[in-house]
């Protein structure tokens, strides 16, 4: 009895390192490659989870009214029902939001950053961004580590998620939780995925082919590539590329958007 004892805390603790250790599941149909994910970001179970938690509650807004999920919204693939929505000091927001399907796999992101290169940069934008303002956070960090640090759930769930830095609470640590949560945003069922298209939609193909694949091209339907399909106009409120070059030559392009789950996203 007394050698069972010792040798059970002993296959515990194996056991913890098992369940941690890499080999994340991906699920993915076959063939399809998992996204790249950054080496000091590795998918874990603890990872994923609190970065659902996140993504969902609304504790990273000034005033704890405003969730990613709220303009990111799941029954419209991850994207707004509204063309845009403003952040929590009352000002409008400027562009629409994007659906996050297969978001793991896209880079840069969003419509005129080229420095958005992954999902852990991107995080920063929402929840510090001034211009526009969404989740009001500016200035505010040591703040939002302590709100998070007086949160029992939170403190336990960054211990599971980060346990080399013994659990550490920082914006580096939301910031990979989100990312690694968002790269289980993955789509893969359509009608087009599975090669059971009717005729109609074969028909449609063939004219997305010829007039829109020059830039909605690939799996998830974006060259991930600037362009202008307008012409550009100095006096927009929106100059998409100039605003982060400030080259002339790209005022009024933006980043493919992905085309996935489009039938869900509008507007
Ligand atoms: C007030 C609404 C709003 C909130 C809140 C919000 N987003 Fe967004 N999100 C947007 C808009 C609008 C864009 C497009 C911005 C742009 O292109 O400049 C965007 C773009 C993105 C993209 C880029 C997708 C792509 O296809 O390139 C990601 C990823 C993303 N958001 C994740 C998040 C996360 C994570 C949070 C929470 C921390 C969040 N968003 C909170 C509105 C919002
Ligand atoms: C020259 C490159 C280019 C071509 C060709 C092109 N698009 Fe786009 N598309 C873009 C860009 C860039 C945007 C985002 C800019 C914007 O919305 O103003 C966009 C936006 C869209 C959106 C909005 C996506 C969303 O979630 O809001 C849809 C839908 C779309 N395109 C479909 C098409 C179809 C269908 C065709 C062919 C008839 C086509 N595009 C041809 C570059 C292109």
């Amino acid at each position: 009895m007394k050698a069972a004892r010792i040798i059970l805390p002993v296959i515990a603790a194996l056991c913890l390192v098992a369940a941690s250790a890499p080999g994340w599941r991906w699920a993915l149909p076959e063939g399809v490659a998992p996204p790249a994910v950054p080496a000091d970001n590795p998918m874990t179970q603890a990872r994923v989870e609190l970065g659902r938690r996140l993504f969902y509650y609304a504790d990273l807004s000034a005033d704890g009214t405003l969730s990613c999920a709220n303009c990111h919204v799941q029954r419209h693939a991850f994207a707004d029902s509204v063309a845009t929505r403003g952040g929590v000091d009352g000002s409008s927001g400027r562009r629409n939001a994007p659906g996050l399907a297969n978001v793991g796999w896209l880079t840069p992101l969003t419509f005129a950053d080229p420095g958005a290169t992954t999902l852990e940069v991107q995080a920063v934008t929402p929840v510090f961004g001034t211009h526009p303002v969404e989740m009001g956070m500016a200035g505010r960090e040591g703040e939002l580590v302590a709100r998070l640090a007086r949160d029992r759930c939170y403190r336990s769930q960054f211990a599971r998620a980060f346990p080399a830095s013994g659990g550490r609470i920082d914006f580096t640590g939301v910031a990979r939780a989100l990312a690694a949560f968002q790269r289980t945003l993955v789509s893969y069922g359509s009608a087009y995925d599975k090669g059971r298209m009717t005729a109609e939609q074969r028909a449609g193909q063939a004219l997305f082919q010829r007039d829109c694949a020059a830039c909605h091209s690939g799996p998830h339907f974006t060259d991930l590539a600037f362009h202008r399909i307008a012409a550009a106009d100095p006096a927009a409120s929106d100059q998409g590329l100039f605003e982060k070059s400030v080259r002339e030559a790209d005022r009024g392009r933006f980043r493919t958007p992905s085309l996935r789950n489009a039938a869900l996203t509008a507007p």
